[in-house]
């Protein structure tokens, strides 16, 4: 059982690099304005945020990808010193292979290392209380995130079909786990319908995992030959319109856009329309594994200098300005969001 969990984690990230379908996040049909007269210097320009009483880099994190397979503890290792030295959060993956295989626990563990990191673990809602507890100390997470991925399951052969109760559950974890919670998706995305009973369970972090980017129904059908799941590719709610779906649910809700997004400009305009940081996982996963550790160092800094550039270029000086800038939707996106 394991073994074959261990092999999954290795496929899972190799089946990452050989997808192709990535379906769009619509925030091409987000149209912000350039400013001829910005006024503001680009040393001016701050990009930090605080983020659970913390203060970091820029408004970006590197989401939930791995641990326990061969190939985690290199990723995680590298990951977390890059996360570290530029300060921004990172998830590591789902913690559920740690709870029953021991020798699994080190690639998870190894991130405790980096005393300066900001550690975000990881969990499926179907983990009760106590699992949760562990899945923390096991890498002193400052927060845990809790997995949805139902597409990933029902197309996954040995994945779960039953999830009864699934809000039940995540309330009561809401209301007794002492630490903060965020709800993610995978890549399917998150609606307004959700947002509201996740709100209404006290959920005040929302990372959207919206479509775009990493497909889980292709990766999983990439492991299983008996099953062509290639007409369910484009599953899932875009990215840009479940950041504004998830916003009109709520003005308090804390969003992290994410799923698809692999550009400054990416990261700008969710911010622009309702989120307040968004998070990265297929694209790092790429320049890491294909240009290295420093390939990798240098794309992440090049994304907040790209940051600033656009900033400048907005007249912006500060991400609560940033969010204040005006926007219009066109195309597909407003179609979608209009009623
Ligand atoms: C190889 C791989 C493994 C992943 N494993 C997990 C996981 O264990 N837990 C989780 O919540 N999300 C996992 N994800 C999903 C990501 O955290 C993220 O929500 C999703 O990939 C969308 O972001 P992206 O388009 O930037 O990749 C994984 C993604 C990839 C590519």
């Amino acid at each position: 059982m394991d073994r074959q969990r261990r092999q999954r984690k290795d496929q899972h990230i190799e089946n990452y690099l050989k997808t192709r379908a990535r379906g769009t996040t619509l925030l091409d049909c987000v149209y912000i304005e350039h400013n001829a007269l910005s006024d503001v210097s680009l040393k001016q320009i701050d990009t930090s945020i605080e983020f659970m009483g913390q203060k970091i880099a820029m408004p970006l994190m590197v989401d939930a990808i791995t641990g326990g397979g061969d190939s985690s503890a290199s990723i995680n290792e590298d990951l977390s010193s890059i996360c570290e030295a530029i300060n921004i959060p990172m998830a590591v993956g789902s913690e559920s292979i740690a709870l029953t295989d021991e020798s699994s626990r080190e690639s998870f563990e190894l991130v405790k290392q980096k005393e300066d990191l900001f550690r975000v673990g990881n969990l499926g809602f179907e983990r009760n209380y106590d699992d949760f507890i562990f899945a923390r100390d096991l890498i002193d997470a400052k927060a845990m995130q809790v997995h949805l991925n139902i597409a990933q399951e029902l197309v996954m052969k040995e994945g779960d079909n039953d999830f009864h109760s699934s809000i039940d559950i995540i309330g009561e974890l809401v209301e007794k786990f002492p630490y903060p919670i965020i709800v993610k998706e995978t890549g399917s995305g998150i609606s307004k319908e959700v947002a509201q009973k996740l709100i209404e369970k006290n959920v005040q972090y929302i990372d959207v995992a919206g479509k775009g980017g990493t497909n889980f129904i292709e990766i999983e059908d990439l492991r299983d030959f008996e099953m062509d799941y290639s007409d369910l590719y484009n599953w899932g709610i875009p990215t840009a319109k479940s950041i504004i779906d998830v916003r009109s649910a709520s003005d308090d809700v804390f969003i992290i856009a994410s799923g698809g997004i692999k550009t400054a400009m990416d990261v700008v305009k969710s911010i622009i329309i309702g989120a307040d940081m968004a998070a990265m996982t297929g694209e790092v996963l790429n320049y890491l594994l294909r240009g290295g550790y420093q390939a990798c160092e240098d794309f992440l800094k090049e994304i907040n200098h790209k940051i600033k550039i656009i900033m400048a270029l907005l007249g912006v000086r500060n991400i609560e300005e940033l969010k204040k800038v005006d926007y219009k939707l066109i195309g597909e996106l407003k179609e979608l969001v209009e009623d």
